[in-house]
């Protein structure tokens, strides 16, 4: 881990001395990557708890409780999900709800950065259906919405009436160009795309060539601003949303919505996570992450899973360095959730970039690994078995020879010195966490 983390923060250095030399202005269309943190992003994100019921107040009251109980921990992010717009503005981009938002969004993001943090907002690719209607003119151009518009087709995989961009065309580029503006002009520090296919939604689109526009316009802004695609992205782009993104949701929505009543459930949006996640590790690293969706641990039997299945899921998401953003409402932290969520040996699994694999997935005793390249292996032991089973490990099959010490990353309990075998006896969709270190 130690060799990693000093690269990884050489990097992280340069990268933000980038930053520094690009705010004043000094560099332009230079950098390489979009974000100057590259490890997984950590926050809060509105729409489990909050869904299209956010506005001025209730995002300022969110950003505050983070400030004062989970932001000394590392989650930065307050990021708005959908129901945050309204129309759109002269030029044809998407613009703010003005009875949610009646001073706009520019105010919100400064009371989010005075506390220290960084704000998130969020877009689906396309031409909004009021932009189309207007025929509006695209800004510092003299072409029009209309001279853009691929005819006949939807702008994204949502079944609405808003249309695609034909890239050919002039003008294209500079309508994505004029919104990633206005998201920097606000000072957006995290931009969520929505309903990007190819990939889930409710109707076929290939928005490839839209992230990739959105990826050189952030750049452009010469404000980092990390770009995250959602939802159920197709693996076999997998290689372009590594390319032009800084991470990609594997899978459909963690909410449970009308299927349960809790913000999720372990069997219907958890599980399904360990099945789907294998395939898409080798495309993850500095920068570029899988993304598990929300993490909905902290609002205590409101989450919808039980103890042991809150620490599976935060175990999961940390094995993977999957972005930890909380789903859960942050006025309503419960002292269990708040003990889990800011445990600073498990977020430092997640933020330390090894993205784990499973040993086998050939029963529901499941053992996952990864090796830290400095002697360290991540070890994740799971049941996720619906009755009480013993989990098995024996240390060569994770490549290791020599006499091994364990240290429960839950409890913070070092273990001490284990036999060639380690067993563990879990409840229902219970898991165990350890770094073991080779002797
Ligand atoms: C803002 O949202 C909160 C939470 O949904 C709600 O209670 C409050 O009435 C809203 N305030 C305004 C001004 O809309
Ligand atoms: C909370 O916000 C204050 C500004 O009001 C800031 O000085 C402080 O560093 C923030 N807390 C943490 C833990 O970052
Ligand atoms: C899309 O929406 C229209 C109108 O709401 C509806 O008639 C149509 O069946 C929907 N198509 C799909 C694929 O959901
Ligand atoms: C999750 O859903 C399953 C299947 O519907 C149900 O049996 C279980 O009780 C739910 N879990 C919780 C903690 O509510
Ligand atoms: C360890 O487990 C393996 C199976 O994984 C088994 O073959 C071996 O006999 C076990 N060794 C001991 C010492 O229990």
């Amino acid at each position: 881990m130690a060799q990693y983390s000093i690269l990884l923060r050489t990097v992280v250095v340069f990268m933000v001395t980038l930053a520094t030399v690009f705010s004043r202005g000094n560099l332009v269309h230079a950098a390489p990557v979009l974000s100057p943190d590259l490890r997984p992003p950590m926050g809060w994100s509105s729409w489990s708890s909050l869904r299209g019921k956010i506005n001025a107040t209730s995002i300022k009251a969110q950003s505050l409780a983070m400030n004062k109980s989970l932001q000394k921990y590392g989650y930065e992010y307050i990021n708005m999900d959908a129901g945050w717009y309204s129309g759109v503005d002269d030029y044809g981009r998407t613009t703010w709800d003005s009875k949610k938002f009646p001073d706009g969004i520019a105010p919100v993001a400064q009371y989010v950065h005075s506390l220290g943090q960084k704000f998130g907002i969020y877009l689906v690719p396309g031409i909004p259906a009021a932009a189309v209607a207007a025929n509006s003119p695209i800004k510092g151009t003299r072409y029009r919405i209309s001279d853009i518009v691929a005819p006949n087709l939807p702008g994204n995989t949502a079944n609405d009436s808003s249309a695609a961009i034909d890239y050919t065309k002039p003008g294209a580029a500079a309508y994505v160009q004029s919104q990633a503006d206005l998201f920097a002009s606000w000072g957006v520090d995290y931009i969520k795309m929505d309903f990007v296919g190819p990939g889930g939604g409710r109707i076929a689109a290939d928005n490839r060539a839209d992230i990739e526009h959105w990826h050189q316009a952030i750049l452009n802004t010469n404000r980092f601003m990390y770009l995250g695609l959602s939802n159920s992205l197709s693996f076999a782009n997998a290689a372009t949303w590594q390319r032009y993104s800084n991470g990609w949701r594997i899978d459909g929505d963690i909410e449970c919505y009308s299927h349960c009543t809790g913000l999720t459930n372990f069997t219907v949006r958890v599980a399904l996570r360990f099945a789907d996640v294998p395939k898409w590790v080798p495309f993850a690293g500095p920068g570029h992450w899988n993304d598990l969706d929300s993490i909905e641990v902290g609002n205590g039997a409101a989450d919808g899973l039980t103890p042991d299945e809150r620490q599976t899921m935060l175990t999961l998401w940390s094995i993977e360095s999957a972005p930890l953003l909380l789903g859960i409402d942050l006025t309503k932290l419960d002292p269990l959730g708040l003990e889990l969520i800011t445990n600073s040996e498990v977020i430092a699994v997640d933020q330390s970039g090894h993205p784990a694999l499973p040993l086998s997935q050939a029963t529901k005793q499941q053992v996952w690994f990864s090796n830290n390249q400095d002697g360290s292996y991540t070890v994740a032991l799971f049941n996720l078995a619906d009755i009480t089973a013993t989990v098995a490990v024996s240390w060569k099959d994770l490549g290791i020879t020599g006499p091994v010490t364990a240290r429960n990353l839950w409890t913070h309990t070092d273990l001490g010195r284990q036999p060639a075998n380690y067993s563990a006896s879990l409840g229902p969709h219970a898991s165990q966490l350890l770094r073991i270190v080779e002797l």
